[in-house]
């Protein structure tokens, strides 16, 4: 037979998942299966995968100048994380201390403001370094796609300096830029709702030649069904599409939002109702979980008046991800990176949480950090998977079984990150600047 060139292939994976599935993504029973290819391997050609099998049948087919012996390692497709905040200003953490301890009074927004002040007096060459230190972590990590949202800025010369930024990030991680200007309400407008909306709604022309989507948080902390179905429909009106922080802190229809506007995808879900899960899953919404925050958030309702917002009884965390799988979602896994609800980088501690907090296999972890994750930003045709056409976005694994990379917990168990077929981190470490950029 006659050997056909590649770039690269990768062989002897103790196992190798493709975590392959239908570009719509990975719903009900399907979520559970995950096939696994012991001996492993597969063959990039031009940044994309070739083929994957078995190490017998890919070698008797391809030759390569770089081959990867993955002997004694799981081989999975990087990461997509589709939910940060990830340009920021400061840190929270002794608002945490304060949460934790319940010592002080902590602000109900959970000291989003705070963010947002700091956010507005850093210096754009301190959020960039900040952004791109935190980018290098996540791709160590095994992160290779990223989105990225506005939301510390809030009013519109400060989102649109946030956008430029992200813009301007030119990373190997390729980040999706998201317009959030329905974060929460800024300060001072306390008595001129439908002004801050208005002015929203009239910066989203600009915003739309700088971002992908815009996002809109609909809960009873932030805005209204109302407010959120107008900002969103048009920004819609304008070609973006729409993501949703939907009923994280009490239900406000957000799941029903989401669903009307077509949202690419609805994020947190705590308080949704099954109306609002089914209504997402017809309308092939994704359901971002969001374990970190589950995580960092439990049990912490503010010591503020006002704090009866969160019904008394907080929903039994199992049920957050067996709800959204029983109503036909496809559902995924995210961080939301940012410094106050989640601050944490890593989609594998997000695998590692959702095992713990939401009681999910890990299969069903799997496919929502892959393809799934990969459909809530509308690119589970390009990658999210370990199939032929796809980016090689690769990831070699310190551990042998996709099991025990959930099992295990604490560690950085990403020993290799291949992106677009380039070997970009190595034994756990970046092997280059990572700037040196795939980031169009
Ligand atoms: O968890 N509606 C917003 N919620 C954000 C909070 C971010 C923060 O605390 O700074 C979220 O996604
Ligand atoms: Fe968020």
């Amino acid at each position: 037979m006659e050997m056909r060139n590649a770039q690269m292939l990768v062989v002897h994976a103790a196992e190798l998942i493709p975590c392959a599935g239908p570009v719509q993504g990975i719903r009900a029973a399907a979520l559970d299966r995950l096939e696994a290819i012991a001996d492993g391997a597969l063959a990039i050609v031009d940044g994309r995968i070739a083929e994957v099998g078995t190490s017998a049948s890919i070698l008797s087919r391809y030759e390569a100048p770089e081959v990867i012996d993955a002997t004694g390692c799981l081989v999975s497709p990087a990461f997509v994380d589709s939910h940060s905040h990830l340009l920021h200003g400061g840190t929270r953490h002794e608002e945490y201390d304060a949460k934790v301890t319940g010592r002080r009074e902590v602000p109900l927004d959970g000291g989003i403001r705070y963010t947002v002040r700091k956010t507005r007096e850093a210096s754009d060459e301190a959020l960039l370094a900040r952004a791109r230190a935190d980018l290098d972590a996540m791709l160590v990590h095994g992160t290779a796609t990223l989105e990225a949202k506005t939301g510390y800025g809030l009013e519109r010369e400060q989102e649109m300096r946030l956008l430029r930024l992200t813009a301007g990030l030119r990373h190997t991680v390729q980040v999706v830029p998201t317009y959030l200007p329905l974060h929460v309400l800024p300060d001072g407008y306390g008595d001129r709702r439908a002004e801050y909306i208005a002015e929203a709604i009239a910066a989203l022309p600009q915003a739309a030649r700088l971002a992908v989507y815009c996002d809109v948080s609909c809960d009873p902390l932030c805005f209204t069904f109302e407010e959120c179905l107008e900002v969103g429909e048009a920004a819609r009106a304008l070609g973006m599409r729409i993501r949703v922080h939907a009923d994280q802190n009490g239900d406000g229809s957000g799941a029903l939002l989401a669903a009307r506007l077509r949202a690419s995808a609805a994020d947190h879900l705590d308080y949704a109702n099954d109306a609002g899960l089914r209504a997402m899953a017809e309308a092939g919404t994704v359901a971002t979980l969001l374990p970190g925050v589950t995580l960092h958030m439990c049990e912490m309702t503010p010591r503020v008046a006002g704090a009866a917002l969160r019904p008394a009884e907080k929903p039994f965390m199992p049920l957050l991800a067996r709800r959204a799988i029983d109503a036909g979602a496809v559902v995924s896994l995210s961080t939301d990176y940012n410094p106050g609800s989640c601050p944490t980088p890593s989609m594998q501690m997000v695998m590692q949480l959702a095992a713990r907090l939401y009681r999910l296999s890990y299969a069903q972890i799997w496919n929502m950090c892959t393809l799934n994750a990969a459909r809530a930003l509308d690119l589970s045709h390009d990658r999210g998977s370990l199939e032929p056409g796809k980016r090689a976005d690769v990831l070699l694994w310190s551990v042998p079984t996709h099991g025990l990379a959930i099992n295990r917990f604490g560690v950085n168990q990403v020993d290799t990150v291949i992106v677009e077929g380039r070997v970009v981190v190595r034994e756990g470490r970046l092997l280059s600047s990572s700037t040196v950029g795939v980031n169009r």
